[in-house]
């Protein structure tokens, strides 16, 4: 099958398009044709090698996080799904590989497509569906009233969050730059803070919760607009020791982690919040949750640009300039 390919590590390293062997499938496994691919920075990081040390894909690879796609064939173990099914995933750590014609991926990642979306906006849901869901449902436990701070809410993670935690019924604030004041208005944001030529830490104070995705003094800024029994959960690091336990890191891994994250760690102490690092997981019941959410009106799917298939590495490229308003999507081939 024709698939995009990382041929070695590299830092902006080309994907290559090439012959790739058909994916094997497993008892508990759905083979599926892929009819639309969203891109992640997650692939670029990847890539680059960022990830090598708890992610170790041997090149050559086919990268690629999120899938819309149709069941072409199912394990022997599978009863949830059968041929001719449309679905949608982010398959599970260590089975990347959307930017290819096929995929093998385990059923439990896996849920049927919302109804009401097509190919192309379902595909751009699974990765940062999951990550707003598992950093506001599971771990922040948003309740009605409540204040949230949803950090960059034009990118991928933010269109979606602000609107989840809308439906929770939270209150809330998100960056972004002027140009797309509108949108994270549409979406529901209340508080819109232009953060080119405004500072969110003396704008805001009280919060329940911070989802941070940006650099190391947005994290730092973070802390202080939280009330005490808060929460700041990052997306973009530092890692804390939950996720090196979660991926059974040894002990001197351990260790090394548990230094990136002591001064955020310490600090939310003093102030009386909890710091938590979320690394999402792939998780089909979720994803069948966040569809009944889509088809019910609650969340939009926000698709930027869709490309063709073979300017997979342009939309990857797209997306690395840090400017996409939602999300960004290949179609199948
Ligand atoms: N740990 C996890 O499980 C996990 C999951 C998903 C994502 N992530 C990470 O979370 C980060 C965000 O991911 P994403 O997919 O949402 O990114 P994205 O879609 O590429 O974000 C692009 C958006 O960010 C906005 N932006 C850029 N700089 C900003 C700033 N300083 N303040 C506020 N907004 C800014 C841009 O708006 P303007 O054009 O208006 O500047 C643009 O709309 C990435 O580092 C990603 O790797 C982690």
């Amino acid at each position: 099958m024709k698939a995009f390919v990382v041929d070695k590590y590299k830092k902006k390293g080309p994907l290559r398009l090439r012959d790739m062997p058909d994916p094997e499938i497993g008892a508990d496994d759905v083979l599926v044709r892929i009819d639309a691919a969203a891109i992640n920075l997650l692939d670029s990081k990847i890539r680059d090698g960022e990830f090598k040390l708890f992610l170790p894909y041997r090149p050559p690879f086919i990268p690629g996080h999120d899938l819309a796609g149709t069941v072409i064939r199912t394990g022997a173990n599978v009863r949830q799904f059968k041929a001719g099914d449309e679905v949608y995933a982010r398959p599970r750590d260590g089975r990347a590989g959307t930017f290819a014609e096929r995929i093998a991926v385990n059923a439990a990642d896996l849920a049927l497509k919302p109804t009401s979306l097509s190919m192309e906006e379902a595909a751009s849901i699974p990765l940062v569906g999951l990550t707003a869901w598992q950093a506001l449902v599971e771990l922040g436990k948003v309740k009605p009233g409540q204040k949230v701070f949803i950090q960059a809410g034009s990118g991928g993670v933010g269109t979606f969050a602000i609107q989840l935690a809308k439906h929770l019924g939270a209150t809330v604030a998100t960056t972004t730059s002027a140009a797309n004041a509108e949108l994270v208005r549409s979406l529901g944001a209340d508080v819109v803070i232009d953060y080119r030529t405004q500072d969110f830490e003396q704008l805001l104070s009280g919060y329940d919760l911070v989802l941070h995705s940006q650099d190391a003094k947005a994290l730092a800024k973070s802390l202080n607009v939280l009330k005490p029994g808060g929460k700041l959960i990052s997306i973009s690091g530092p890692p804390d020791i939950g996720f090196a336990r979660s991926l059974g890191m040894n002990p001197v891994l351990r260790l090394v982690v548990r230094m990136l994250s002591r001064g955020t760690v310490k600090k939310a102490k003093r102030l009386g919040v909890d710091y938590s690092f979320l690394f999402m997981r792939a998780d089909g019941g979720q994803l069948a949750e966040i569809a009944k959410l889509i088809d019910a009106g609650a969340i939009r799917a926000v698709v930027d640009k869709v490309f063709p298939f073979a300017q997979t590495a342009d939309a990857l490229a797209y997306v690395e300039t840090g400017r996409a308003k939602g999300k960004v999507v290949v179609q199948g081939l």
